[in-house]
Order: structure tokens, then sequence, then C-alpha cells
């Protein structure tokens, strides 16, 4: 397979033998790094990765990512460049790929990180925007395949925002997997109607199966995984909370809809999560609407069902496959 100079922006881009490529590429390089089989493959690269939004799991991916393969990383923190304040993205990404052999970047809407690769010159890889969040697929898919053998046919139901980031990218990538994708939210929080048409064409060809259904109980019964996200994201105004929290409270995940679901379902969630009280946003929450979680409860978090460290560890494990690929790697 050769992904040589492509860029990773959305799942939309590539064809379901890639993705499946990228993931056997990850399990590959997860299993040479946990016998401790050096795999410097881009020995003496360098890769910029600008966050316009917080993250834990994202950065530390592409950092210890880059390491492993031999890279030197720069980390651009939300305040700490001109990107966007005093310099456009054109320029920002002409500049930076004259000295980078990649450019990771999160931030707001999707057209940035699109600008951003028509002008760098170099891989640009999407570390999350408003609309997709491609590479915590490929880690939510390696765990899948980990945890049930395939991904073909496996029923995922998302509950919650499924017009954002997390549901749009899980739709995408479901429908060229040839799964069985499930959103589970009220109406007005479906993924829009041009990306469910896209989706759909693809799934035609795939196998896969799209539905959207507004009652818990029907939606999660079978399922294989049951996926929840914040009900807030970055970027979105605090405003917007009372109106979250009255509208997505029934597609909280509980141990009753995991029981509904059957033995054999998985939790999943991209991380962090609000299932207790031990965040400072968790607490507000709680003193101003007296929850004491949101997305998900704390019993379902911490139950045996729940593979969310898996899916968090496998982020590193897939972005690693990614840069490998795009900077040369055949395999
Ligand atoms: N899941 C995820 O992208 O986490 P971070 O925001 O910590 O990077
Ligand atoms: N929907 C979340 C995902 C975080 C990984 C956000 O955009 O904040």
């Amino acid at each position: 397979m050769n992904l040589n100079n492509k860029h990773f922006l959305k799942l939309l881009d590539f064809t379901p033998a890639e993705i499946e490529g990228l993931i056997d590429l990850a399990a590959d390089l997860k299993a040479k790094k946990k016998a401790g089989i050096s795999h410097r493959m881009c020995e003496g690269k360098s890769i910029a990765l600008i966050f316009e939004k917080t993250s834990t799991r994202t950065r530390c991916a592409f950092e210890v990512a880059a390491a492993d393969l031999g890279m030197h990383p720069t980390y651009l923190d939300p305040s700490g460049s001109q990107i966007g304040k005093k310099e456009s993205i054109a320029d920002t990404a002409r500049v930076l790929g004259r000295m980078y052999d990649a450019i990771e970047y999160r931030g707001f809407g999707q057209e940035i990180v699109e600008e951003l690769a028509k002008y760098a010159g170099v891989p640009v890889y999407n570390g999350l925007t408003n609309e997709f969040h491609p590479t915590q697929i490929l880690a939510d898919f390696l765990t899948i395949r980990e945890h049930f053998g395939a991904l073909k046919g496996k029923k995922l139901v998302y509950m919650g925002d499924a017009r954002y980031n997390m549901g749009n990218s899980l739709m995408v990538g479901a429908a060229k997997m040839g799964m069985h994708f499930v959103a589970c939210a009220p109406k007005k929080y479906f993924p829009n109607a041009e990306l469910i048409a896209q989706c759909q064409a693809i799934a035609a060809e795939t196998g896969a199966v799209l539905e959207f259904i507004e009652d818990p109980m029907t939606a999660t019964k079978n399922a294989d995984v049951i996926y929840t996200d914040v009900w807030v994201s970055m970027g979105e105004p605090d405003a917007v909370w009372e109106e979250r929290i009255g509208d997505l409270s029934p597609y909280r995940v509980t141990a009753e809809l995991m029981d509904n679901a059957g033995a054999q379902c998985r939790f999943m969630h991209c991380l962090p999560a609000f299932h207790d009280l031990n965040t400072t946003i968790g607490k507000q929450i709680h003193d101003k609407f007296g929850i004491d979680c949101m997305e998900v409860t704390d019993e379902v978090f911490e139950s045996e069902q729940s593979i969310v460290f898996d899916e968090a560890e496998n982020r590193m494990h897939t972005i690693k496959a990614v840069i490998a690929a795009t900077l040369g790697f055949l395999w």
C-alpha cells in the first residue's frame, strides 16, 4: 500500500482498503512497540503540531508517535503562535512546509485544515475540527477489531450530539467499513442531510447499514458498541449547556441501556468524559443543574464493558501509522 505524501484530513478521502491498511499497520507498529522492536521509520524528519484547541490524547499521541519514529516534534499551543491573528493559514502553511516534513492541525472549521493542506506542500493531518476527527476513528476501529475480531457487520450506536465531529466521523467510518451505524438522539442532533446522503451512497457499495433513531431502547438493542461523547464540544458557548442537558439527558449511557444491548456490548468514548464530579466543569454543572454525571454514568464508565482506555492507547499506535504511511513507508 502506498499513501506517500497524502494528507489525512477526513475518512471520506480514503478507500475502505486504505483505512483497513492503516489499521493493519497500526496493529503491526503496536506489536513492535510492545516487543521493544525499534521502528524509527522517519529518522531525522520533523513535524509541527498546531493546536488551536486544547488536547491531552491527540497531542501526546503525536509527540510519542513522532519520537518512536525518530522524528522531532514542535508543539504550537493555542496562544503561542501567530496563526490566524497575525498570519493567515495560507502563509503559515507555506512557512511550516519549508521547515517541517508534516503538519498536524487541531482547530475549528474543516475548511481551515483543508486550506493548510492546499498550501503546505507536505502531508497535513486533521487532529480534530468541528466537523471531523478522523485519527480518533482509526483508534476506535483498531480497538473494535481487537475486541470483536472484525469491523464488518458490527453494530455501533452513537448516543448524543451526532451532528458534530465524533458523530459525523463515526458515521463516515462505519459506512466505509460496512458496519451497522445508528445515531441515537433527538432529530435535531442527527448529522446533516448532505453528509447522510453521501454516507448512504458509500453504504450502498460497502453493505453498511445507517439508521437514525430517537428511542434509546430501540436503538441500542443488540448493539456491539455503545459510543458517546461530551454534550458540549470545545469552542461551543457555555450558554448551550442548559439546552443540551435538557435534550440529551435521556441519551445518557446507563447500565440499563448496556443491559438492553446485551452482554456482548462494549462501551466506548473518545474522552475526555464527564462521568463523575472529579473535574471543574463536572462540579460546576452539578452545582447549577444538580446532576452528578453527564453523557455516561460512572457505573458504566468504570465497568468491565468499558474499553475507553484501550481506545485512548490506540490513538498513539494509529497516529503513528498515519505519519509513517504518509511519509513514505510502504507495506
Ligand atoms: N479524544 C481526544 O481527541 O482527546 P484530546 O482532546 O485529549 O486530544
Ligand atoms: N466533540 C468533542 C470531541 C473531543 C475529542 C469536542 O470537539 O470537544
